[in-house]
């Protein structure tokens, strides 16, 4: 098994519908994820966070450079059931990838789709459902779940295929607050009790803040990358790229200015108070 499983080299992509002119979505990005890393994309509208996320899984193949995934170029057409199978993707709306109409047939989906033996079938979708917390709603019709369900059971449907990784492409973005938290909690849940690796694309710093690295993108380059402390310790800098600056992240700043060490990364009032409580 290869410890590097998204090796990407040199990639660009420039959108053939762009007019001329255009800048490229992404300008000669060169990266690597290793299995079992939890990393989040961050970047404003625009920045290419998406377009990234999309070379992950051969949705989108680089325009030059290449994309390896656990070896595999996206580009080679033999490999790309594998890579699909290697790693999921998740959207803002769960919507578009519910196709059935119970939850536990939409669960069964892709491994139907692959021939998979009943038996074996109801095994893996009893296991997904665990895994997001949705068990008792196997025999719902996914329409009377909530934004916060259905967008974990696209994630149930994606873990049936048992991927190395998941991409998740803002997948808070339609959420209420409470929703976006309970979302952000299971995909690190997934990330520590099943090991997946876990791409997370946000334009929230209190969600890269969570990850054990960020990439930082801008106008399709990746311009900063570091673990969580070390990216968040330059506010202006993050300010510069137009990104919000929680309040939280503000106060940490002038409690540092006064003497009082913050970490950088904390971002949540737990993580604040925990940091505060420190200092006594
Ligand atoms: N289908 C498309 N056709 C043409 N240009 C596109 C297309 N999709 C994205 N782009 C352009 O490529 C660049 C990168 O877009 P991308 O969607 O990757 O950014 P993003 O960081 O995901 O943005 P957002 O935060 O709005 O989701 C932008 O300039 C965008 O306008
Ligand atoms: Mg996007």
């Amino acid at each position: 098994m290869n410890d590097t499983l998204f090796a990407i080299e040199h990639v660009s992509y420039g959108y053939e519908n762009a007019g001329t002119g255009q800048p490229l979505a992404l300008n000669r990005v060169s990266l690597e994820v290793k299995r079992g890393d939890y990393v989040a994309l961050l970047g404003h509208n625009g920045s290419g966070k998406s377009t990234l996320a999309r070379l992950l899984n051969g949705l989108l193949l680089p325009t030059s450079g290449q994309v390896l995934v656990d070896g595999m170029d996206t580009r080679d057409a033999d490999a790309r059931q594998r890579i699909r199978e290697l790693v999921g993707m998740i959207f803002s709306d769960p919507d578009n990838q519910i196709v059935a109409t119970l939850v536990e047939d939409d669960v069964a989906w892709g491994l139907a789709a692959r021939g998979w033996p009943k038996p074996r079938i109801v095994e893996r979708v009893g296991a997904a459902l665990d895994a997001v917390g949705l068990a008792e709603m196997r025999g719902r019709p996914p329409h009377q779940l909530s934004g916060g369900q259905r967008q974990r059971l696209a994630i149930a449907g994606v873990l049936a295929l048992q991927p190395a990784c998941i991409v998740a492409d803002e997948p808070t973005a339609l959420l209420d607050p409470r929703a976006r938290g309970e979302m952000v909690a299971l995909l690190h849940d997934l990330h520590r009790t099943h090991g997946l690796t876990v791409v997370h694309v946000t334009h929230l710093l209190e969600e890269a803040a969570l990850a054990d690295r960020i990439i930082v993108l801008q106008a399709g380059r990746v311009i900063l990358e570091g673990p969580p402390a070390a990216v968040l310790a330059d506010l202006d800098r993050l300010r510069a790229l137009r990104l919000v600056i929680p309040e939280l992240a503000e106060l940490g700043q002038r409690l540092r200015e006064h003497g009082i060490y913050i970490p950088a990364d904390a971002l949540s009032p737990q993580a604040l108070v925990r940091a505060l409580e420190a200092t006594r």
